[in-house]
């Protein structure tokens, strides 16, 4: 594949997806991820925002650390002390890069940094010469360029790549574009910088009209070559352009794109299914290529046409995104080394022992109620053995709801509150509402319900229900997950979860938040 044909996928999952309101990962996660898309064979992986907190930087030090194949990036605002902080982080990475930006839009530019726009093209340059101090792969954004205007994106990205910046990125920050005109922009550009054949010209696009991958594609289309997309396109509000809709958009039109990526796609829904599991976003059914329904035919004249010949209503194979993948890996007479060989083979490694065994236990006590144990519901027993392990405030002991036709339902449960034993009770109008009524009794949070969703991990009734419990507090949201044959005890080891996580997260920065 020649460099014009081929076109980088830098998948930012673990920056601006981690910016998804309560789609918070601490770093054995992150790691998770990484080495998941390490596998889909991603060609950069933004693993965070070095700067923003002690939690952000060991993560991605610890991705630049284990990751071999992909290149590993961290962001940071054009500010030096960022940049120094993201070179430290990416130091041990085989191949790392620092991606710096400033935002270009008048309005940004105006009140957000309250600098004349001669300062921001200083202020450009001189951050991509300190970062190319210390790397020589270095990426430039302009930070609002779908509302900046084209004559100013000209000049700073000129200087940007004068300066020494190899990929030069366009974000449409606020998902303000629309696929023609964003595509028109990026030709001009290409067109009107003089040097733009020193650099690869890279889109970030969100969702916020639900256009963040046709405007990516329409600047493929133009000339752009690099991606920025997510696992099931998640992100800062609406989200950003999801990779597999892109990489699967631009192989199964390769007679209009005519270039390629390296993504393995094999491993695209275990990547999203991961990823679903740890932030606690289910996948829409209807979502295309990772959705449920994604190849699912509903109606006799579809099947028909299916059974008769596939492609009369399929234009890509289910089996070629990595669906049906799905096999029975590990069942009730299973070892511990069967089950620490295929939970290193999805990238599960357990810092000790204790926890190998820990979750070995869960292993075995779920496989006695559930006789086929599939890879999500090892993906599940790993993160319940992590919340177990990294022991917050509070704990579920045990717990006992009646459900009862024309009586009211009662939960009582027994928790840990700072390591002390309490046994609370409550009503609700349903076994979850009493059970979260009772919670609260006990530690009164404060916390407003934002969203509770159950999903089965696996098919059948006896499938381990996977719950969601958004919690918000002053502002802060969190998400709970929790995972089990019984959905009530599944809801309240999400709520618990929500609860650990709000108490415990720290003050973080957003990368978007000016400091300048
Ligand atoms: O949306 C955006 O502009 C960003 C930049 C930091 C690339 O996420
Ligand atoms: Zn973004």
């Amino acid at each position: 594949m020649s460099a014009t044909d081929h076109l980088v996928i830098f998948d930012t999952t673990l920056r601006d997806g981690e910016q998804s309101p309560g789609a918070t990962m601490n770093k054995a996660e992150k790691l998770r991820i990484a080495k998941v898309l390490e596998k889909l064979r991603v060609d950069v992986i933004e693993a965070g925002f070095a700067i923003a907190s002690q939690g952000d930087f060991e993560a991605v030090k610890s991705i630049a650390e284990n990751i071999r194949e992909s290149t590993v990036c961290s962001l940071a605002r054009a500010l030096d002390k960022d940049i120094d902080r993201a070179a430290e982080a990416i130091r041990p990475a085989e191949r790392g890069r620092i991606h710096t930006f400033i935002a270009t839009s008048p309005i940004h530019m105006k009140y957000k940094l309250q600098m004349e726009p001669e300062a921001v093209i200083e202020q450009a340059v001189r951050a991509v010469k300190r970062a190319r101090g210390h790397v020589d792969d270095v990426e430039f954004s302009c930070e609002d360029a779908g509302r900046s205007e084209l004559d100013f994106l000209c000049r700073i990205i000129e200087a940007a790549i004068a300066a020494g910046a190899r990929t030069i990125n366009i974000p449409d920050t606020v998902g303000y574009a629309i696929p023609e005109q964003f595509g028109d922009t990026i030709r001009q550009i290409m067109t009107r910088v003089p040097n733009a054949d020193q650099a690869i010209f890279s889109v970030h696009c969100h969702n916020d009209l639900g256009l963040a991958v046709a405007n990516s594609l329409a600047a493929v289309v133009q000339g752009a070559r690099q991606v920025e997309c997510t696992i099931n396109g998640l992100g800062e509000r609406a989200g950003n352009a999801s990779l597999e809709e892109i990489v699967m958009a631009v192989r199964t039109r390769q007679d209009l794109f005519h270039l390629d990526t390296r993504i393995d796609t094999r491993h695209i829904v275990p990547a999203s299914r991961l990823v679903s599991t740890i932030t606690g976003f289910p996948v829409q059914p209807n979502k295309a290529i990772v959705g449920a329904n994604a190849f699912a035919h509903e109606s006799g004249i579809h099947q028909d046409g299916v059974l008769k010949h596939r492609e009369t209503y399929e234009i890509m194979r289910a089996e070629d995104v990595g669906w049906h993948t799905n096999s029975l890996v590990l069942g009730k007479h299973s070892g511990r080394n069967a089950f620490r060989t295929r939970l290193l083979e999805l990238g599960i490694q357990f810092e000790t022992e204790t926890e190998l065994n820990e979750a070995f236990a869960r292993f075995k006590a779920l496989a006695d109620l559930k006789h086929e144990i599939f890879d999500e519901d090892l993906q599940a027993i790993a993160s319940d053995t992590r919340q177990k392990e990294e022991a917050g405030r509070y704990g579920l002991v045990c717990m006992r709801v009646c459900s009862e036709t024309g009586v009211v339902p009662r939960s009582s449960i027994t928790m840990t509150v700072d390591g002390k034993e309490h046994t609370v009770e409550a009503e609700g109008s349903g076994p979850v509402d009493a059970t979260f009524k009772a919670i609260e009794s006990l530690v009164d949070s404060g916390c407003t319900l934002q969203l509770y969703s159950v999903n089965a991990i696996t098919s059948g009734t006896d499938a381990q229900g996977e719950v969601t419990v958004r919690l918000e507090r002053g502002g802060r949201i969190v998400n709970g997950v929790g995972a089990d044959t019984d959905i009530i005890i599944a809801s309240a080891k999400a709520y618990i979860e929500a609860l650990n996580l709000i108490s415990r997260e720290g003050i973080r920065q957003h990368p978007q938040i000016a400091d300048v």
